[in-house]
């Protein structure tokens, strides 16, 4: 896929558009009707949303049940279905969020932003040392005025994994509160089912980004359960509002073309004979380049887990290497090995994350985030481990 030349491995970052879901979305293009007309035109394209809708429910999902709200990108997937439940809330007082501090900005400055505002009070649960926050913790940071506990669930920096599946059983019997989560990083790598023991069950909105899949940028969706009570969604939308598409959650004319594409990236991430993501595929490309890395230097892993975080991601630093990711990233880059920091930046310091995750500042400093994808191979993990190996190792000769 693209230039043979480049192994690219930021599959965290963004992906390159899967060429069937190019074909796809190409083929779709001819279908212009508009979706909210009862022409032919319009019934076509209207019914290529139904089909899209009904693949991605089952294929991600897991499940015919719930509305798909597609929407631009994963932060307005995220920042939709906080409005959403703040919406639709019918208390007094000032409702109560609680989220960790490992989220994307995507949830976390939005959060401080209407808590700033004071249109809500907010509660951040810190992750322990591997990443992963505790359901316990979360449960124990619950009020009489929470609505909404909002989680990452699989961390873009470390490749950590929030345990979700029993945080709903954990609620108080017949709570309301709602329970959203921020699946960009998760879907094709782990499981994101509703269902009993699917991964995600219990859960009451998820988010799903499309340019961490293979589909293009620029097409997202979010879940919402069936049975979510829309009560005063007003003025034909969550944010934007207008001519009340997509069941007057969301004004503007579907982007269907990229709908279609969001459905094919979601076939494609899935084997063929049994309905699983390709995780454990790219499992095997991330093991063969840390493989041949650990052959050349001594690196360390930052919240290493064995047995939960996503099967793709692998995130290390150096002992004793007094240089930046960013100086680490260009010159891999130069030798054909795109990789990226995670968010450590230019100076050095930790990122947020990092930090959080108790992450040691010599190790955060030089952090790398390598994440495969389906257009890797095995060859090209023993290919990025070598490169990655070989600069580290000048790096530290020089110093
Ligand atoms: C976990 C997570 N949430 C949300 C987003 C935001 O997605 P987008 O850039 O499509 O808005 C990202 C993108 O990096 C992400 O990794």
């Amino acid at each position: 896929m693209g230039n043979k030349n480049i192994s690219y491995f930021d599959a965290n970052g963004t992906t390159p558009v899967h060429t069937k879901v190019q074909q796809a979305i190409t083929s779709s293009l001819q279908h212009y009707g508009n979706p909210s007309t009862s022409s032919s035109l319009g019934l076509k394209t209207s019914s290529l949303i139904a089909e899209s809708t009904s693949t991605i429910l089952s294929l991600i999902f897991h499940t015919t049940t719930g509305t798909l709200l597609y929407t631009s990108c994963g932060t307005e997937s995220n920042q939709s279905a906080i409005q959403l439940v703040l919406q639709n809330w019918k208390g007094d007082g000032i409702p109560h969020v609680i989220t960790s501090t490992v989220e994307h900005p995507a949830t976390i400055k939005y959060l401080n932003f209407l808590e700033t505002r004071r249109e809500i009070s907010l509660s951040c649960v810190k992750p322990g040392l591997k990443g992963s926050v505790s359901p316990g913790e979360i449960i124990s940071a619950i009020n009489d005025k929470t609505i909404l506990i909002t989680l990452i669930y699989a961390q873009n920096e470390t490749g950590s994994l929030n345990p979700l599946s029993k945080l709903r059983s954990l609620l108080p019997e017949n709570s309301e509160i709602k329970i959203h989560v921020d699946a960009s990083q998760a879907v094709s790598k782990v499981s994101c089912g509703i269902q009993e023991g699917g991964g995600l069950e219990g859960c009451d909105l998820i988010t799903v980004t499309g340019h961490k899949f293979g589909a293009p940028k620029g097409i997202s969706a979010l879940w919402i359960r069936e049975g979510f009570e829309v009560r005063k969604v007003e003025g034909g939308g969550i944010i934007f509002k207008g001519g009340g598409q997509m069941s007057g959650l969301r004004s503007g004319t579907e982007n269907v073309p990229y709908i279609v594409g969001l459905a094919k990236a979601a076939e494609c991430c899935v084997t063929s004979e049994s309905g699983e993501f390709y995780a454990s595929i790219m499992k095997s490309f991330r093991e063969e380049m840390e493989l041949t890395l650990r052959g050349k230097v001594e690196f360390v892993y930052n919240c290493k887990s064995d047995t939960t975080g996503l099967p793709n991601t692998l995130s290390i630093g150096f002992r004793g290497l007094n240089v930046p990711s960013s100086k680490i990233i260009k010159m891999c880059e130069v030798k054909g090995l795109i990789i990226a920091a995670g968010s450590a930046c230019e100076t050095g310091k930790l990122s947020h994350v990092l930090k959080e995750c108790s992450v040691e500042e010599e190790v955060g400093g030089c952090t790398l985030r390598v994440s495969c994808g389906f257009w890797n191979d095995v060859e090209e993990g023993k290919r990025g481990g070598r490169i990655l190996g070989e600069v580290v190792k000048g790096l530290k000769e020089d110093e």
